[in-house]
């Protein structure tokens, strides 16, 4: 496995976040950090997103700061240039496994069906985004589905619909990488720079070493 894929994997859990204003992502990365988080998967759906990874990716080399939402090359190729160290996508299109393949970073498109993974690994990626994991099953699905794909080596980051509650249901299978959600660091928080609450949040999930 790559770096990222390693710190993931020890981390066990992804923050997902939505920056609104570029100028409070440094401080959300020190919360998450401080948290002993530090990573965290910055969703391209606000115009302050980039900005947001930059910002991280300069002030915080030491914070694995990834980009999601990734729905074509054209904003993976933005994300990279942003200096984003993973990418993440809901899905897989051969174009964006194409630009994937020539950022040399470790790319995570969505799948949720065995065609789906099985065309991902296929195009070369063997660590999958299982999204929306909730409304697609759950820990059940994934377990299901990582049965017969086991041997091609494939792992899942589940995200979408999980919460504090239904984490550890996820984190207990072993094809999963790590789970990701929005609940650590949702907006409110990072909108009233609750930092002090986002760290609690995070803390409260270290030791899931999953790797
Ligand atoms: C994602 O992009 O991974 C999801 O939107 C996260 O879903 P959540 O908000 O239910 O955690």
């Amino acid at each position: 496995m790559n770096d990222a894929f390693l710190t993931l994997a020890k981390l066990g859990v992804v923050p997902v976040v939505e920056i609104a204003d570029a100028s409070t992502a440094v401080a959300l990365a020190d919360a998450l950090t401080a948290g002993g988080l530090p990573a965290l998967e910055v969703t391209l759906r606000t115009p302050a997103a980039l900005d947001a990874i930059r910002a991280i990716a300069e002030a915080r080399p030491d914070v694995l700061v990834g980009a999601g939402t990734l729905l074509d090359a054209g904003m993976l190729d933005q994300a990279v240039a942003a200096g984003a160290r993973f990418l993440v996508s809901p899905g897989l299109t051969p174009s964006l496994g194409d630009a994937a393949r020539a950022s040399g970073l470790p790319f995570i498109p969505g799948a949720v069906t065995a065609s789906e993974a099985m065309a991902a690994i296929d195009a070369g990626f063997n660590v999958l985004k299982f999204f929306p994991a909730a409304a697609s099953g759950g820990p059940a699905a994934i377990s299901a589905l990582a049965a017969p794909l086991g041997g091609a080596g494939v792992r899942f980051m589940p995200t979408g619909g999980i919460r504090a509650n239904t984490l550890q249901d996820y984190l207990d299978i072993p094809a999963v990488i790590a789970v990701g959600g929005t609940w650590i660091a949702d907006t409110a928080s990072i909108n009233s720079q609750d930092w002090d609450g986002i760290t609690a949040r995070a803390r409260a999930l270290t030791n899931n070493d999953h790797s």
